[in-house]
């Protein structure tokens, strides 16, 4: 049986930190009101000029191929998943193609928004699993720093949200039971406006942004924060039960969980629920908040770097996020 295994990890952070404090000084907020709802300290926004989603997705590509031993010459296939693209088309995956300097393969966006990363990793797997690639650059990156209401009016928004990339390398490998044992992946369409962007670039409006949407500012994302956290708290422990039940094991089993970083709150109440120790769950919100499709290869990349993944390890990774999406991924190290 063919198998896909992470061969490589790599992040990218921008270098400016945000700190709550500093978000205080632009709006009606306080250090003690975000790390209490959240457990978010800082976070890090991009430098305009400098940092672009698609290349600081291939900064952390170069890092994940590097540990991989690889070069861009190696990939197959590029998955990018965002929902901050460089632009509205053509996807970000092409420029990361394009600034690696790998001949055309092919490259394919993902717009899963919290659950982009796993989403993107079950694509590679099958890709992998299937024999139609060997080797697959799984990127997530954000740039929410541009698109948030930095004033009172978006603070229950825009406090949360940070900007970063990540990336993982999955290559084939025949080893029995190693590697990507199974994903699982969801969707409620019914709840897609309750966290959404409803109007940059929408095709629902003629023309796509006016002025009244920008005076309005329904061109920033809007969440029902409370409806959005309820469902998270449910289903992160469905996804993470599913993933295991699918393979036999049960939380205990588990070494790692590196959940989607949406709140510090839910990742303990999933703790919690699953009845696992603090050993078993990997949290940085506190130093990036959520960075969305990132969050994942961000949080994996610095677990692995820490020692806190090992070859055999039994890593679940799982997400919950807009559209409603969620999902999870069940990997032996
Ligand atoms: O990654 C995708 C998934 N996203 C999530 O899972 C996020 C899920 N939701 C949450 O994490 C929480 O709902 C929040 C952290 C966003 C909000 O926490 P909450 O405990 O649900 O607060 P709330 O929205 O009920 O607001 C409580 C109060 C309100 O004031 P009143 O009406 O009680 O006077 C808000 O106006 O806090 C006020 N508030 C703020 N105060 C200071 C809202 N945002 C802020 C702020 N600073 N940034």
């Amino acid at each position: 049986m063919r198998n896909s295994k992470i061969t490589g990890l790599g992040r990218y952070l921008p270098e400016r930190v945000v700190t709550n404090d500093d978000l205080a000084k632009i709006m009606d907020t306080s250090d003690e009101w975000i790390r209490e709802r959240s457990g978010i300290r800082e976070r890090r926004f991009f430098e305009l000029g400098k940092d672009t989603t698609a290349n600081m997705g291939t900064r952390a590509a170069r890092m994940a191929l590097e540990n991989a031993g690889l070069t861009p010459d190696d990939v197959d296939f590029i998955v990018f998943a965002t929902l901050s693209p460089d632009y509205d088309f053509p996807g970000s995956g092409v420029l990361v193609q394009r600034e690696l300097g790998i001949r055309e393969i092919g490259a394919l966006d993902v717009r899963n928004q919290c659950t982009g990363f796993v989403y993107g990793i079950s694509i590679a797997d099958q890709f992998i699993k299937s024999g139609m690639y060997n080797t697959v650059l799984v990127i997530g990156s954000e740039i929410h720093s541009s698109g948030l209401d930095l004033t009172t009016r978006g603070r229950s928004v825009s406090v949360l949200f940070g900007d970063g990339a990540g990336a993982a390398v999955l290559q084939a490998t025949e080893e029995e039971n190693k590697g990507i044992l199974s994903t699982h992946l969801h969707s409620e369409g019914k709840y897609a406006e309750e966290l959404a962007v409803l109007d940059v670039g929408s095709s629902r409006s003629v023309p796509r942004v006016t002025p009244q949407m920008i005076e309005e500012g329904t061109v920033f994302p809007v969440m029902n924060g409370n409806f959005v956290f309820k469902h998270a708290s449910t289903r992160f422990p469905e996804a993470v039960m599913e993933a295991l039940n699918a393979n036999g094991y049960t939380p205990q089993d588990l070494n790692l969980l590196v959940p989607h970083q949406a709140n510090l709150r839910i990742s303990q109440m999933v703790q919690k629920q699953l009845n696992l120790t603090d050993d078993q769950v990997f949290n940085n919100i506190m130093k990036y908040g959520n960075t969305t499709a990132a969050s994942i290869p961000i949080a994996l990349s610095e677990a692995w770097e820490q020692g806190k993944v090992k070859d055999n390890d039994l890593v679940c990774l799982a997400a919950f996020g807009s559209g409603f999406t969620w999902g999870s991924a069940l990997i032996r190290w």
